[in-house]
């Protein structure tokens, strides 16, 4: 099958939509495949020996978009049936250069397993993704003997093979960096170890020993290490993915936020790298709850429910940022319904992201009658403990998860809130409305 694409919006007005305060959100819901699993069970199906099956593979943009460069690439990536059947196959250099769209994740990840093997390949992205960091990627990789044409910014051209071990610590916490790092390494002539002072995720690794590989994982003082042991041939095999928790996040935030309402969001990944924010949300007294806690292919999920919370202010630590780091921008529409000031360190990462996140999200929540400030790192959002006043304009500088957040806030806000460039939600998110109004949700185009 051909990949899908986003169609162009037929106006700017057309690509708007606005919410408005709604009586109670109530049901339970499936959310998409989780984006993070869905981009490295096509890199590893696509470099595996064999065919691997993956079901509930999030068909977003950045997703398709990595299905189509897997595709350029040498392998065969077929949709059959809602199952992804992926065929591994010797890469080779592709005709054309490789555009991963708004897709930082499928870049880097595809740059770093491209930078292993003998193949040479130019990649690209849209205006937000060639205004990001891609150095942070290309110098590790540069330095276990890849090289490249181009600087920070894309478009980059990667000259693959020949490589070398390295010893890397990841002072970003930055889970694409480390993966880059891991994908290369399968190719690699020596020792492969990533050093974690602050973990991040850790899908790559638990995935990578799904497809036999040998990675080990060591907690020492230094932080946490990944190690890539010598048995590095990949063979196929099938993959579940599991409900993204960064999606879920919108729907469980907008129940805590409008009064009486009660969502479930079934089957959502709770790997421990990546709930921060429902530490986060009880620590200022949201109502959540997990059941059916179970295993999916090697994957702690369960369903978590969210009940009408009213919530108080909290100090959000450091700490837990590489695990909740694309949720500030909801959190922050939590903090502004809460009792109190909600104190978020060590965000350095969020203006790097599709948007910088930071500055869009002060500047929606100014546009929203919600006192917000910014101090370095820190964000401060003054919650008054009542409904803020909505009936703003939010620019979402085209970024999805600022779109979905400012969203939820106009469910409970007093007045509608309106977001420009809504068609980039379907980059992580195909189907949000519609799953939100199915919940009782008032999201549309403006009247
Ligand atoms: C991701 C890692 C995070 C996250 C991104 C997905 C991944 O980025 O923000 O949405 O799948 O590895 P960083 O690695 O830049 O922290």
């Amino acid at each position: 099958m051909s990949v899908a694409t986003i169609p162009p919006a037929a106006s700017a007005a057309a690509d708007t939509l606005r919410s408005e305060a709604t009586s109670g959100l109530e049901g339970a819901i499936t959310v998409p495949g989780d984006k993070s699993i869905s981009h490295r069970a096509l890199i590893l199906g696509g470099l595996a020996e064999g065919e691997t099956r993956i079901s509930g593979l999030l068909e977003g943009q950045d997703v398709l978009d990595t299905a189509a460069a897997v595709r350029a690439l040498g392998a065969s990536v077929e949709r059959r049936g809602g199952v992804w059947h992926v065929t591994g196959a010797e890469w080779r250099s592709p005709g054309a250069v490789i555009d991963c769209g708004n897709s930082g994740t499928g870049v880097r990840l595809l740059m770093g397993a491209v930078a292993g093997l003998p193949v040479r390949a130019t990649f690209t992205g849209d205006e937000s993704l060639r205004g990001r960091p891609m150095g942070r990627v290309l110098d590790p990789l540069r330095e276990m003997g890849a090289r490249f044409e181009g600087g920070d910014r894309l478009p980059v051209t990667v000259e693959g093979g020949g490589l070398r071990g390295l010893r890397f610590v990841n002072e970003k916490a930055s889970a694409q960096v480390k993966s880059a790092i891991l994908l290369a390494g399968l190719h690699a002539d020596g020792a492969v170890e990533v050093i974690e002072p602050k973990p991040s995720r850790d899908h790559s690794e638990i995935m990578l020993r799904a497809f036999g590989a040998d990675v080990e994982i060591e907690e020492k003082e230094e932080g946490r290490i990944a190690l890539l042991g010598p048995q590095r041939r990949l063979r196929a095999t099938d993959i579940a993915v599991p409900a993204d928790p960064s999606s879920a996040a919108f729907p469980l935030v907008a129940a805590l936020i409008v009064p009486g309402s009660e969502v479930t969001v079934r089957g959502m990944l709770l790997n421990p790298l990546r709930i921060g924010l429902l530490a986060s949300l009880e620590a200022m007294g949201a109502r959540l709850r997990i059941d059916n806690r179970r295993l999916q292919g090697g994957e702690a999920v369960g369903d978590v429910t969210a009940v009408h919370s009213l919530m108080r202010g909290a100090e959000i630590p450091a700490v837990r940022a590489p695990s909740m780091i694309d949720e500030y921008p909801i959190l922050a529409v939590a903090a502004a319904f809460a009792n109190g000031p909600t104190v978020m360190h060590g965000l350095a990462e969020l203006r790097v992201k599709e948007s910088d996140r930071l500055a869009a999200i002060l500047a929606g929540l100014g546009a929203c009658g919600v006192e917000a400030r910014s101090e370095g790192d820190t964000l401060i959002v003054e919650g008054k403990g009542e409904a803020p006043a909505g009936g703003g304009t939010v620019s979402t500088h085209g970024d999805h998860r600022i779109a979905m957040s400012f969203l939820a806030l106009g469910l409970a806000a007093r007045r509608p809130v309106t977001v420009d460039r809504a068609g980039m939600i379907a980059t992580s998110f195909p189907g949000f409305s519609e799953l939100m109004r199915s919940l009782g949700a008032r999201i549309g185009a403006p009247a």
